[in-house]
């Protein structure tokens, strides 16, 4: 992950006007107890991030600061995939990132894949592979990712790829098949 050119502050005190860090976050004086300030972009759009503590997973930052609900926490500590992000397009667990070091890098969330649903999304529907609807999001934005590099994965690339996605509700079988089903329609129907 890219810290070069960031542009992150830290604030140690409220009365303390923020003073520009160079280089890594974890030098910048957390330690003192202070803040940090900065600036993370998510779906495209810069948001600032006042008054974070050092250790703020990526995860608490989308949900409680930028009011970005949709990648869920379930486990909060890696193991269910329903906090699944993309940042520079590598996939990651967003409870186990520190927010402060995604600085300087392009974060996309569930909410940023489309304006509105996407095939694959509408296939989970169609499917019924939604039911709690917990880990959706966190599987919408693997596969997503999945078909992004494999456009025609085998079965077993696709189990492959959301074996770090747990779902409870629906034993995995209407979603295999909302995969299929999404991977027949963007290849104009023509698998089984
Ligand atoms: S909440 Fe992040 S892996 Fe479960
Ligand atoms: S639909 Fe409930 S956990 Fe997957």
């Amino acid at each position: 992950m890219a810290w070069g050119g960031a542009r992150l502050t830290f604030n140690p005190a409220e009365t303390t006007p923020e003073v520009p860090i160079e280089g890594n976050v974890l030098s910048s004086g957390e330690e003192d107890g202070g803040t940090l300030c900065y600036t993370l972009k998510v779906n495209g759009i810069d948001h600032r991030v006042e008054s974070s503590w050092l250790g703020e997973s990526l995860l608490w930052v989308l949900r409680e600061r930028l009011g970005l609900p949709g990648s869920k926490n379930a486990c909060e500590q890696g193991e269910c995939g329903s906090c699944s992000v993309l940042v520079d397009h590598t996939l990651l667990c967003s409870c186990l990132v520190m927010a402060a070091s995604a600085v300087g890098s392009e974060i996309v969330a569930v909410e940023g894949l489309s304006e509105s649903l996407t095939d694959l999304q509408e296939a989970f529907i169609q499917a019924g592979a939604v039911q709690c609807g917990f880990c959706t999001p966190g599987l919408i934005v693997t596969v997503q990712d999945l078909l992004e590099r494999v456009p025609e994965p085998t079965e077993l690339e696709v189990r492959e790829a959301i074996s770090g996605n747990l779902c409870r509700c629906t034993g995995y079988g209407r979603i295999l098949e909302a995969v299929q089903a999404t991977v027949a329609s963007r290849l104009g129907g023509s698998r089984p």
